[in-house]
């Protein structure tokens, strides 16, 4: 009698959750971007039977409509590829390049002095666009759907309007004077040269149409034809440098991503011109000496902000285009490199960024640029930080196009030793030359170990590598992205010889200890970075997402 019973709950549970239990093993897709409509945009087009890569396009194109001030069109960016059926993974390098007849003194004066705000405003500053390529390239190469299938919603948007929200505000309050001055981002983005109010809504027509040429020509619907011409003309019109034959040579590149490893968690990163995959795994390669879970957390974030210290030193001195300059890249990801520079490490004392060889500055923040992740239900991943520099970019839209140029020429260094728009200089290696790609710190990442694999990144300047490289120490912790996201941040670059925090990122106790150090410590004005994460644990099968709560942005799984 009791077999028998135990035989009827048995099949009564195998036929009542029968369902659930395949719901509970089925992969599902993820997809995390800085803004709710391009959230959408995604799932949209993996419904109608798109791969991640897709969905990609919808989402980067999305961005571009509903979130101007941080990605768009008239930018670049970096969209690191993990494709399930064969492994192969990549990195499509569609940054903008330095125009041909960009120059070394092209921001200076008579005297040699920079010209203030030149390479931040206005046409000049604006690099030769990859974004329009990058999709053009992720969409034929990797894609199921035709381009225009997948370019659908973010036409819609720019179609239809939508409304905006809280951060598209401050950040049009951030720069309402240039935006004003240029007639045509302040009819489309201002109202009566004024931050339009909360609840307005954005239609973007021009830059509907131009959308709709790129899903008609693909590659010949932006950089040559109608909207080149319109490009080139407005460009040069407001003292651009700009020619057809920029846009015509315009290609992508497809990158190996930097690969490194740490306490058994495989790192795959941005390549350069992207400084982030060299600076995250050389500071992680610095650390992987240290027990870090074992040491208080006073010896824990000093020995975690030398690391940084280290690691961005490098990025200044040999990081930049490495089509144009050699990048040192398999010596500054080496374990035994690193073990060199953790000997200089004291553990009683902060090392001054001045007794480190050289001296050239760091970019120091940045609410700019976007990032998203995706992951669909085959498993293909993509990573991607997509950049307009500043907010809204150069704030000079090219008439007639809806094109909100960037203004990425100020990741170049203008003039050694002297600071650029967000206190950043550099070495040779990032000197302006004509065709040049200017280097970037965008970190798309995927961290693996055996059981988990997460794909990340965020935006916010210099800052983006050190938020991620946190991340990647709170994964190896055995933390998840809810873990990752909220936990206050700190950061340190070399120059300014500081760590800076997010409030609450530091305890009275901590403050004083790392003082005690020799540290120099501040917090930050605001909180910054807007972090979008997935993990899939592999043996549960199970999703976890999440969306920075400093951001307006939306984490679903479907
Ligand atoms: N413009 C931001 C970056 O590329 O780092």
């Amino acid at each position: 009698m009791i077999i028998l019973k135990k035989l009827f709950i048995t099949l009564f549970f195998l036929v009542c959750f029968h369902g659930q239990l395949i719901g509970a093993t089925e992969r599902k897709a993820a997809i995390a971007s800085a803004h709710t409509l391009a959230t959408y945009a995604g799932f949209e087009i993996l419904q109608q039977g798109g791969n991640a890569f897709d969905a990609a396009v919808a989402v980067s194109a999305a961005l571009a409509v509903v979130e101007p001030a941080g990605s768009g069109l008239g930018g670049g960016g970096f969209w690191l590829l993990h494709r399930a059926s064969d492994g192969f993974e990549t990195m499509i390098d569609g940054r903008e390049k330095a125009p041909l007849a960009a120059h070394r003194e092209m921001y200076l004066d008579k005297r040699g002095e920079v010209i203030k705000d030149l390479s931040i405003n206005g046409a000049l500053s604006a690099g030769i666009p990859g974004l329009p390529a990058a999709l053009v390239h992720l969409s034929e190469q990797y894609g199921k759907l035709s381009l225009a299938q997948s370019l659908q919603p973010a036409i819609r948007y720019a179609q239809q309007g939508f409304v905006i929200g809280e951060r598209h505000r401050k950040l049009l309050k951030f720069r309402l004077p240039v935006l004003m001055n240029n007639p045509q981002a302040a009819s489309i983005f201002l109202d009566n040269n004024k931050v339009p109010n909360e609840k307005s809504v954005l239609q973007q027509t021009d830059l509907a149409n131009t959308l709709k040429q790129l899903a008609q020509y693909g590659i010949n619907g932006f950089y040559t034809g109608d909207v080149a011409n319109k490009l080139i003309n407005s460009v040069r019109k407001a003292g651009g440098i700009w020619t057809l034959q920029d846009l015509e040579n315009y290609q992508i590149v497809e990158r190996d991503p930097v690969i490194g490893e740490y306490n058994g968690i495989k790192i795959t990163s941005a390549a350069p011109p992207s400084s982030g995959g060299i600076v995250l795994i050389e500071a992680l390669n610095i650390l992987s000496g240290y027990n870090l879970s074992k040491l208080d957390e006073i010896t824990r974030k000093h020995i975690i902000s030398e690391a940084m210290r280290r690691a961005y030193h490098d990025r200044a001195f040999y990081l930049g285009d490495s089509d144009f300059v050699d990048v040192p890249i398999y010596r500054l990801i080496n374990q035994d490199y690193a073990a060199g520079l953790r000997t200089s490490i004291r553990l009683d004392k902060a090392t001054p960024s001045d007794s480190l060889a050289g001296d050239v500055e760091q970019k120091s923040r940045g609410r700019n640029t976007t990032h998203f992740s995706i992951m669909d239900k085959e498993g293909n991943r993509v990573a991607a930080t997509l950049s307009v520099n500043f907010p809204f970019g150069s704030a000079f839209v090219a008439e007639g196009t809806g094109v909100l140029l960037n203004d990425e020429m100020d990741d170049f260094v203008s003039k050694s030793g002297v600071m650029n728009g967000y206190g950043l200089v550099g070495g040779a290696a990032n000197a302006i030359e004509s065709g040049k790609r200017m280097l970037s710190s965008m970190t798309p990442t995927f961290i693996e170990d055996e059981t988990r694999v997460a794909v990340l990144g965020t935006p916010g300047g210099s800052r983006i590598i050190s938020m991620v490289l946190l991340a990647v120490l709170d994964f190896a912790e055995g933390e998840g992205p809810d873990y990752w996201l909220w936990t206050p941040r700190f950061h340190h670059q070399y120059i300014p010889d500081m760590i800076q925090y997010e409030e609450g990122g530091m305890t009275d106790e901590e403050i004083l200890g790392l003082s005690r150090l020799g540290h120099k410590l501040k917090e930050t004005l605001y909180r910054y970075g807007n972090m979008q994460a997935i993990q899939f644990n592999k043996k549960s099968k199970q999703l976890t997402v999440a969306s920075d709560p400093r951001g307006e942005g939306l984490a679903l799984v479907r």
